[in-house]
């Protein structure tokens, strides 16, 4: 049984979608692969209720809790290998992450933005297409790197951006179909070879 690991902040709902996919029968009998924890770095997050709904076992990693960056990371680590994850997935996880991190999970680390990357890595995806006039705006699937937001793209989907769009409409917009990519991404990741 292969373990998925999911790193949330917030909301969780990318997190709900890949959870669902993954206890759907397709999901379990092609892949045998499950979620074996939600872990938040935030003991707030409106996601950790969510979790727990859908079944799945929770655990807090507080970053405000720890001096620096890597401390922090240390406990993460901890948490998360005590899973032995075939893949670690950020799903709305807001901590930017030292290289020593990412290179400890190279190619078992993914991650969903919202934006067609390579255009707006980094915050404020969604105002900055509106700003930059763009007609179509996205979401990527992406393996992490130690560079931010420009690992190999794993997939992509593409929304129309509309004349009276907003951040919030158009963020709508894009995270139902981040909800299509991101469980779709993770089937193909996991299908054996
Ligand atoms: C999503 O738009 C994701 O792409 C971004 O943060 C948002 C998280 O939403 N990184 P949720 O917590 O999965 O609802």
């Amino acid at each position: 049984m292969k373990h998925i690991v999911i790193l949330i902040s917030s909301g969780g709902s990318n997190m709900a979608a890949i959870a669902r996919a993954a206890q759907q029968g397709r999901w379990a009998q092609r892949l045998d692969a499950r979620v074996a924890a939600v872990i938040s770095n935030r003991p707030d997050a409106a996601g950790l209720p969510l979790a727990r709904k859908l079944g799945l076992p929770t655990e807090v990693v507080d970053h405000r809790l720890f001096e620096t960056r890597e401390a922090f990371e240390v406990q993460l680590a901890e948490v998360i290998d005590r899973h032995q994850p075939a893949l670690v997935v950020l799903a709305g996880f807001m901590r930017i992450l030292t290289a020593s991190f990412v290179g400890r999970y190279d190619g078992r680390l993914v991650n969903i933005h919202p934006s067609l990357l390579p255009a707006f890595p980094g915050l404020r995806t969604h105002a900055r297409a509106l700003e930059a006039g763009c007609r179509f705006a996205g979401a990527t699937v992406h393996h992490v790197t130690a560079h931010l937001d420009h690992g190999p793209i794993l997939d992509q989907a593409v929304v129309p951006v509309m004349p009276d769009d907003t951040c919030e409409s158009l963020a709508a917009r894009v995270l139902t179909q981040e909800h299509v990519i991101y469980p779709r991404a993770i089937a193909r990741l996991l299908r054996p070879s």
